[in-house]
């Protein structure tokens, strides 16, 4: 499996990652197995959540991994904290409480990297700085990063805590292509010209912030999987054309359209099924050219100005 480097320490993370938000809904014993078949397939890093299942996710996880015959010292784990029912709350209590319930959830001593899940309106940088502080100090966090934030905010962040932000993990996808579309368009005035995002994508290659890339396989905000799905005929028989061309399949040709990006990127699958995972992680035998990513790109209902 391909690396990419994570922030200055350069820790090297398999370019696909295994998102759990989905496992709640299976047992433990799948969990094994899907864990299993992650490292099998050289697959080191996992994406968590304490809102996923209410800390059922975390919970499977931790049950699983001990169940299974990975290593901890081998593998990449990374939690989220910073929502709770109806509202975002990066308060020092809130951040504090919340990591210590995850670990325990999970069974583990510290997180490889701990992410703010959503940007908090009232959030006091100094006192997530304090909160981030205390995490190192009592080795309960490797590294730190954010979610779904843009630069402004990752700027007002980063001016008062000393860690750097190392991550980003962001909405992307062939068919969630907002952050690109816009630098495509800029200086026009058509719709893909606004900037929803800031600049995200540049930005985070000027920080050197790891994108990395969530629901993968969605279009719009959880409607459904475009692989496969006929609403979408053109884009799937691209990608039909280059799995065949590559013998690979059409999961992992997708999510090498999202690792062509010259850039520390990583793609968080968030399939539950062994099968499609080992799919998925095909994609470390593909590079797409520059003409077949700009096909997909346009064949995903995109233009050129
Ligand atoms: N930071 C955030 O705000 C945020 C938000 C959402 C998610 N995430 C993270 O990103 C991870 C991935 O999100 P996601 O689960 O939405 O990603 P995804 O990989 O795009 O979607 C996974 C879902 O799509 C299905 N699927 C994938 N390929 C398919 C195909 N060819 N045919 C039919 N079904 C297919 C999977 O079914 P099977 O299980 O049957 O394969 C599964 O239900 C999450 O686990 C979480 O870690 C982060």
């Amino acid at each position: 499996m391909r690396q990419v480097s994570i922030g200055l320490d350069n820790i090297n993370a398999s370019e696909i990652a295994l998102g759990l938000m989905r496992i709640p809904e299976k047992t433990t014993a799948q969990v094994v197995e899907l864990l299993e078949t992650a490292v099998s397939h050289g697959v080191n890093f996992f994406d968590n959540a304490d809102v996923y299942g209410n800390g059922e996710a975390e919970r499977r996880f931790g049950d699983a991994l001990a169940a299974s015959a990975i290593d901890r010292e081998n593998i990449l784990i990374q939690t989220k904290i910073g929502i709770r029912h109806d509202q975002y709350d990066f308060s020092k209590d809130h951040l504090l409480a919340a990591l210590d319930g995850s670990l325990e959830r999970m069974g583990l001593d510290h997180v490889d990297f701990l992410l703010l899940h959503r940007p908090d309106a009232l959030m006091e940088p100094d006192e997530i700085a304090e909160a981030f502080f205390e995490m190192q100090k009592d080795g309960k966090v490797r590294e730190f990063g954010v979610s779904n934030f843009n630069p402004t905010q990752v700027e007002l962040l980063q001016q008062a805590v000393a860690q750097p932000l190392v991550i980003n993990q962001l909405q992307l996808g062939l068919m969630h292509t907002g952050m690109i579309d816009a630098g495509f368009h800029t200086n026009m005035s058509d719709a893909r010209s606004i900037d929803h995002d800031g600049g995200l994508y540049e930005y985070s290659r000027l920080n050197n912030m790891t994108i990395q890339a969530w629901s993968p396989y969605q279009y719009g905000f959880f409607e459904g999987v475009f692989i496969n799905n006929p609403k979408f005929p053109k884009v799937n028989e691209l990608l039909q054309k280059l799995a065949a061309k590559y013998a690979s399949n059409v999961n992992a040709v997708a999510a090498t359209w999202i690792l062509r990006l010259p850039t520390s990127v990583q793609v968080i699958a968030g399939t539950t099924n062994p099968g499609r995972l080992a799919q998925i992680c095909e994609a470390d035998q593909v590079q797409l050219t520059r003409t077949e990513w700009y096909d997909l790109y346009l064949a995903a209902g995109n233009d050129l100005p």
